[in-house]
């Protein structure tokens, strides 16, 4: 049974291009529900660990280093079906490819500098969620 939580990050370039309201916003509008919020800054190794099931990309270096370039936003979000839903509200990870209205469509540049992240599945979504945040930072 398809889960009913994700897990997002607001990437450095939309924060950067001052879209980090906006991208909220849309998600709420989309219907979900936002369950944890964070505003941060991954480290080198921070970002290395979270990707690190893409270490043997060739990208995986410049992944790591462009997350790391500055402030994103982290957050938990609930809705049915919620890994499939959300990835189709964010769009294509290529944002040349994303459908009109998506976020990656409306707010993207590049493949690196694509907007937001979303999960890939439910185990997933769980994985990403837990790397930060705690229980306690969890609202039911
Ligand atoms: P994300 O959903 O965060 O998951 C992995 C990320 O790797 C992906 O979004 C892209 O930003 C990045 N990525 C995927 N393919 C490439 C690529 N060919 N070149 C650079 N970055 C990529």
């Amino acid at each position: 049974m398809a889960g009913k939580r994700t897990f997002t990050m607001i990437k450095p370039d939309a924060i950067g291009n001052g879209f980090m309201g906006a991208i909220i916003d849309h998600i709420i509008k989309a219907g979900f529900k936002v369950v944890a919020l964070k505003y941060t800054r991954l480290t080198v190794e921070d970002a290395g660990k979270f990707y690190e099931i893409h270490k043997e990309r060739p990208f995986y270096g410049e992944l790591v280093n462009y997350m790391s370039s500055g402030p994103i936003v982290a957050a938990i979000l609930e809705k049915e079906n919620a890994v499939e839903a959300f990835r189709k509200t964010i769009g294509a990870t290529d944002p040349t490819k994303a459908d009109e209205g998506t976020i990656r469509k409306l707010y993207a540049k590049s493949i690196a500098a694509n907007a937001v992240h979303g999960s890939d599945s439910d185990e997933n979504a769980g994985i990403e969620g837990s790397f930060f945040f705690a229980k306690r930072e969890i609202c039911e």
